[in-house]
């Protein structure tokens, strides 16, 4: 059986000043699962080497669900582990935590002042709880914090903070990356080019994960394959996957069964080709094909869980590692957030040219007429 290589060859490295940036983040509350790998972190770690990367843990977005500090601090550490583990390397990426920018918060407020609240009550995030309450005859926000109002807009902060050009995430945030451009647009035709406006980007080949059950793979659901959870968790959560009831010598369909769904995006092209036929002629138990895709999570995964295993014993030298990409990513953010205060006149932000080479600074224009 081979299984596919959970770390991105290392593509071709363009010059470091020719680079685009690239930014993503993942949420720190809950341990990161197959479908986080699949959508996001994989085609992530795809881009290094082309790319400028900026990785980081999205801790603050955590609180909108998360109040146990002490849980918050260890999804940190174990995301920043499942990072390292699967392949950044902190010389040549940056790795860091959100709530270490300081810069990301107050881009928030400047652009929660640029964005029409009305934009925020169609992101689907709060859509859905606004309709799941109605649906129960409660109000409309009954439950909901402000800070899942607000998501969207510390979303495109952590963006539009570094001038990303390119933000590499799963389906399910493709509309925050579309607010994010919106919300940037809307500063810029006040104030100028002053905020990159980035391109979303999407695996093309990973549909929606599905999960245990069968919905699409997430926390909320509890129906998720930890990546790095041992062998014998694997093997309970995958027993527990739904598959219908066609005995063994029973010819049965890939293209419906949730096994096969998972199979084809862990197993090389040439095992899915055969997988597909060994389905279609029967003569194949699904209990043969849970114990295949316990096999190829366990060989695809099984090292880096060893030297995630290694990396989370040792959270002080982890949040060293974080510290200095937050360095670097401060470094970056500090430019933009200059910008943006000279534009809207807040502090003494200083007239400075666009990151990334794309322009003049705007020295006196949007500060006067806001
Ligand atoms: N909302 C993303 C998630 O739930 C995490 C995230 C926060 C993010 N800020 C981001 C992703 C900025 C990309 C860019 O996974």
């Amino acid at each position: 059986m081979q299984a596919t290589p959970i770390q991105a060859p290392a593509p071709a490295r363009t010059p470091e000043a020719h680079r685009p940036v690239a930014v993503t983040g993942i949420q720190s509350s809950g341990r990161p699962h197959l479908g986080n790998y699949l959508g996001m972190i994989r085609p992530a770690l795809a881009l290094a080497g082309r790319h400028d990367v900026f990785y980081f843990i999205a801790d603050a977005h955590a609180l909108t669900t998360q109040r146990d500090g002490r849980a918050t601090r260890r999804h940190t550490h174990e995301l920043a582990a499942t990072w390292l583990a699967l392949g950044v390397d902190p010389l040549r990426m940056t790795l860091y935590r959100q709530s270490d920018l300081p810069e990301v918060f107050e881009l928030t407020w400047v652009l929660a002042c640029h964005t029409g609240k009305g934009l925020l009550n169609r992101a689907h995030a709060y859509k859905a709880a606004a309709s799941a309450n109605q649906a129960a005859g409660r109000p409309a926000d009954h439950g909901v914090n402000a800070g899942v109002f607000a998501y969207p807009l510390l979303m495109a902060a952590d963006i539009l903070v570094l001038g990303a050009e390119v933000v590499p995430v799963g389906r399910d945030q493709k509309q925050h990356v579309e607010i994010a451009r919106e919300v940037a647009a809307a500063f810029n035709a006040i104030h100028g080019p002053v905020l990159v406006t980035p391109e979303v980007l999407i695996d093309g080949r990973v549909a929606t994960i599905p999960g245990l059950d069968g919905r699409k793979m997430s926390k909320s659901y509890g129906n998720t394959l930890p990546i790095f959870a041992e062998v014998d968790e694997l093997r309970s959560l995958v027993a527990r996957i739904v598959t219908d009831s066609r005995p063994p010598e029973a010819p049965k369909d890939p293209d419906t069964c949730r096994l096969f769904a998972l199979y084809r995006h862990l197993a090389q092209p040439a095992a899915v080709a055969a997988m597909r036929a060994r389905y279609l002629e029967g003569g194949l138990s699904y209990r043969e094909v849970k114990e295949e895709l316990v096999g190829l999570l366990e060989a695809g995964f099984g090292p880096a869980r060893v030297a995630y295993r290694s990396l989370l014993a040792d959270p002080a030298e982890l949040d060293r590692v974080l510290a200095a990409g937050a360095e670097r990513a401060r470094e970056r953010a500090a430019t933009v957030i200059e910008r943006v205060r000279h534009a809207v006149g807040l502090r003494a932000g200083a007239a400075v040219g666009l990151a990334g080479g794309g322009g003049a600074g705007h020295a006196g224009r949007g500060t006067g007429d806001v």
